[in-house]
């Protein structure tokens, strides 16, 4: 562990905003957040920073179809991606936004040290340019596609200033060279030394071509080449040109994606050579998550969200999987089949399991305090061995990146205490002070263990490991808690234990399946019709926002009364009422309409109570088709008017009595 606090500065991509994050951005940033929280417990003082590539004309392209100004388009993006990392808990130390001025300041400043040291020159480039990469493709002739996206390039003569990358083969080569981790993984650093070995093209380094990007000042109409721009951002959110105050640079470790590690391992610290700028220690490469082996794009229409997976089965459920399902640095396919089935075994059978029964024989036996051990058997003694033994496997995996192995090691311990207590039998121990005696040690040992374990799974698992913590009766940080510390025999015998709470309640798999799938139908597709009059589209998607405010301008079309005839309204009374796991706005009614009773889900849930609607008498639209919302059959709609700009419903009803099932004309 570092004497005095050593710094730690990690970042993830700055992620394009011209979509909203599917799992692939959510890995890197998961991967990072686990880092981050995992340098804390060895003591590090860290920052991470994430953020926003706003620059390009794919931005102009998608503000252009939104119909407002970039600056307007790229701030809303930016607030959706960062809501959505808040709301995942991946708050980074650092947003930067590639609009910030302090970032634009920071380019100019990086251009300038690059031209003053003889790096920069002027001019004319024509080349095969790929506008959705935002790169032009070396080697490629007209009429050819992107070997990246596969989609056409255009053909694009422009004047620019170019930056002496040639010059940089030879000290990249000798900076590997001297710095055999710098690329990681192992296979990526091979293949990058090839492509330096190839020789380097200089690279253009403005645009005059594009006008929404980081203006070259005196030198108009020209603009930063967006990768100059973007990668400058890790720099810009430390300090920028101040950056020895803040005492961050240089990064400790950039996390990107195979796609993009010549940008980082190449262009990068050739641009910080030629500024005379100290270079990152390390950039690590992860895989990609496939759908069907194929990367995931919303054009294909395969990708998969995080917030249905997320509302279904918790973020740790999410960060679990993610990191224990591939070899970090290996493709991988993402299934949600696999997930739940990972959910069901290791975490609601596995740590769920092993926490809720030992605190409740705890509870049952020992009035809620930790138990003091009496003498050991040598079976108690192997588990001790091993919970000891696996911390240090377990520090070192996490240190070589090594997830998987590292969650692999834990859970192995946890499959060793759950075998302990079938041999062991604390229940069937009786009441004589033997038995006691017995029963204290087994428990005490298992709830130690369970303490081990609970310490080393928080970088993956913060909240639910937070929730154990508290249940052993812990009152400190545990995000806090020193790793290199952790000692078997920590556990204090007479500590009470804290309120039990639901950890991983297990699913049915297709259910769950169902349910995550027909969430995400729901946020892909958000100018559906609502459920009910009452279930506002999702927020913070500006296509939604966008959607809304088209439809609310357009002047409602009139209709016939033969067209209202067909709508079949009548008065119904709720029977009963139920909250639906996983979807927090979504109330299940049962609704009698005279002629029969039925399940209507309504998107009420955040405005009414279940309880307070018993008896209620509410008029039904009775035949519409039936549909699935979350999973869950819904057999007709609940009229409610919206109102206020957040669309609150409040339930059509009757000042008279009215009989159930009555027709509305
Ligand atoms: N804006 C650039 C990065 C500039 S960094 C100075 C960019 N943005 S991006 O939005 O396309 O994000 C790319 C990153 O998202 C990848 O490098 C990777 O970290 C992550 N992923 C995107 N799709 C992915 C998968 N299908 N699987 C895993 N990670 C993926 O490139």
């Amino acid at each position: 562990m570092p004497e005095k606090k050593e710094k730690f500065y990690l970042t993830t991509p700055i992620y394009y905003t011209n979509g909203l994050p599917h799992i692939g951005h959510t890995y890197t940033t998961v991967v990072a957040d686990v880092i981050r929280r995992y340098k804390r417990m060895r003591g590090y003082e860290v920052v991470m920073t994430t953020g926003t590539d706003e620059h390009g004309v794919n931005v102009e392209r998608a503000a252009k179809k939104a119909g407002v100004p970039e600056s307007e388009y790229v701030a809303r993006m930016a607030d959706a991606w960062r809501s959505l990392w808040d709301e995942l808990g991946l708050t980074a130390d650092e947003f930067v936004r590639t609009t910030d001025l302090q970032h634009v300041r920071t380019v100019q400043w990086l251009f300038k040290l690059c031209r003053e040291n003889g790096f920069v020159y002027k001019g004319h480039y024509t080349g095969q340019y790929c506008i959705y990469d935002n790169a032009f493709v070396n080697d490629a002739k007209p009429g050819d596609n992107c070997p990246d996206c596969g989609r056409p390039t255009e053909t694009l003569t422009e004047e620019n200033y170019f930056f002496k990358l040639s010059a940089f083969q030879k000290p990249l080569l000798d900076f590997y060279k001297k710095n055999p981790d710098f690329i990681q993984p192992e296979s990526r650093r091979n293949e990058i030394i090839s492509f330096v070995e190839g020789g380097l093209k200089d690279l253009s380094i403005t645009r005059t071509t594009i006008r929404w990007g980081i203006p070259v000042p005196g030198e108009e109409p020209h603009v930063f080449y967006v990768w100059f721009d973007a990668l400058t951002a890790y720099l810009s959110a430390v300090g920028g040109p101040d950056y020895e105050k803040r005492g961050m640079w240089p990064a400790d470790l950039h996390l990107v994606g195979k796609d993009i590690i010549r940008f980082h391992t190449v262009y990068w610290p050739a641009f910080l050579m030629a500024a005379m700028l100290p270079l990152p220690k390390q950039v690590w490469a992860h895989g990609w998550f496939l759908m069907d082996a194929t990367k995931m794009s919303k054009s294909k229409g395969n990708v998969v969200l995080p917030r249905p997976i997320v509302n279904m089965l918790g973020m740790d459920a999410l960060r679990y999987f993610l990191l224990r399902e591939v070899v970090f640095g290996q493709d991988g396919n993402f299934s949600y089949d696999a997930l739940v089935t990972r959910y069901n075994s290791d975490l609601a059978n596995g740590l769920g399991n092993l926490a809720s029964r030992t605190a409740a024989m705890i509870e049952k036996n020992f009035a809620g305090k930790i138990p003091k051990p009496a003498e050991h058997k040598p079976q108690d003694d192997v588990l001790a061995k091993e919970a000891q033994a696996v911390i240090g496997e377990v520090l070192e995996r996490y240190e070589k990146m090594e997830f998987a192995r590292a969650l692999e090691a834990i859970w192995a311990v946890i499959a060793s205490v759950d075998k302990y207590l079938t041999t062991e039998q604390p229940w069937a121990l009786g009441d004589s002070e033997a038995d006691k005696q017995r029963k204290a040690t087994v428990l005490w040992t298992s709830a130690e263990v369970l303490r081990m374990v609970t310490v080393l799974a928080h970088p993956v698992l913060p909240q639910s490991t937070d929730k154990v913590w508290a249940l052993l009766g812990q009152t400190t940080s545990l995000g806090a808690f020193e790793l290199d510390g952790l000692r078997w025999g920590q556990l204090a015998p007479g500590t009470s234990l804290g309120k039990s709470q639901s950890l991983f309640p297990r699913v049915d798999k297709v259910e769950a399946v169902e349910r995550i799938e027909s969430m995400a139908n729901e946020e892909l597709n958000p100018t559906q019709p609502a459920p009910a009059a009452a279930t506002p589209a999702p927020a913070s998607t500006p296509t939604a926002g966008a959607a809304a405010a088209a439809a609310s301008v357009a002047a409602p079309e009139r209709i016939g009364i033969e067209d209202f005839s067909k709508v079949e309204m009548r008065v119904g009374q709720v029977k009963t009422a139920e909250r639906i796991v996983g979807a927090d706005k979504l109330l299940k009614l049962t609704v009698d309409i005279g002629s029969e009773v039925r399940q209507i889900c309504a998107g009420i849930a955040q405005f009414y109570e279940p309880e307070s609607l018993i008896g209620r008498k509410v008029v039904v639209v009775t035949n519409l088709a039936p549909r699935k919302l979350r999973g869950v059959e819904s057999n007709g709609m609940i009229v409610a008017a919206s109102v206020g700009p957040e669309g609150r419903p409040v339930l059509a009803g009757f000042h008279e009595d009215v009989e159930v099932g009555a027709r509305l004309k």
